[in-house]
């Protein structure tokens, strides 16, 4: 296989470890049990209106882990929906968690690859996305796993709205810069950084995550990577 895989060569790898770690507590079982089920997107998804009003902004948060950044979001933004998708079922009892001590009515969740349920969701229905510290996959036989693959960024072009916006964050140097030439070169986004601190500094409205606060504590600097999604001409 290819450094660039095609789109099928990299849908059949498996980007992420593992799916399950420790037994879930039963409170957290159960909630996996009873709450997840009533917070997934509906089966039969035509338009962006099937998961929220048209005035509903919606947010979606790939890989949000253990949930700190996309809880907090939640909190601190009430009109907007938050989507969040990981495979991890741990970080999803920690989100279903949340949910519930929080009382939030705005978040949505999916657990699974989100490579696979976001094709399922209409053009131009996300405002805003996150891809906080996705896993670095630092070998350089690994780097066809990682989540920013020009396929993906290409979905997300379809998916976000014009003037909508994408967040990538990450510690690892050669996955910011990765990033930065996979997201640049297809062509839909356009990075708003100004001046270094615009990268180097997090935005006020940015939310601290676990994988965040290991990196720090491990003296290797965060990288922010703020873009909008470009009208498309002849629109
Ligand atoms: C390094 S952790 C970072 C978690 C969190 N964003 C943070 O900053 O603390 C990467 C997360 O991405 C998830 N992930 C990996 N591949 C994924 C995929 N294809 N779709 C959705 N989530 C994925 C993993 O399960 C893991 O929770």
């Amino acid at each position: 296989m290819s450094l660039n895989p095609s789109p099928d060569e990299q849908h059949s790898l498996r980007l992420y470890g593992r799916a399950k770690g420790h037994r879930l507590r039963p409170r957290q079982a159960n909630l996996v049990k009873t709450l997840l089920p009533t917070l997934g997107l509906p089966d039969k998804l035509s338009m962006r209106t099937d998961i929220v009003p048209d005035d509903t902004p919606l947010w979606l948060e790939v890989g949000f882990g253990s949930a700190e950044h996309l809880l907090a979001q939640a909190q601190k933004n009430p009109h907007v929906c938050h989507l969040g998708i990981e495979p991890y079922l741990n970080g999803m009892a920690k989100a279903l968690g949340g949910v519930e001590e929080y009382n939030l009515d705005n978040v949505r969740l999916e657990r699974g690859d989100a490579r696979e349920i976001l094709t399922t969701l209409p053009d131009a229905s996300l405002d805003r996305v996150f891809i906080l510290h996705p896993d670095p996959w630092p070998k350089k036989r690994h780097w066809k796993r990682r989540l920013v693959q020009s396929a993906f960024v290409s979905e997300l072009a379809r998916l976000i709205k014009p003037g909508g916006q994408l967040r990538f964050a990450s510690d690892i140097a050669h996955y910011q810069a990765w990033a930065l030439a996979h997201i640049l070169d297809d062509g839909h986004f356009e990075w708003t950084a100004m001046r270094a601190d615009d990268w180097r500094v997090a935005a006020d409205d940015h939310a601290p995550t676990r994988y965040e606060g290991k990196a720090k504590k491990a003296g290797r600097p965060c990288v922010w990577l703020d873009f909008i999604r470009k009208h498309d001409e002849n629109k």
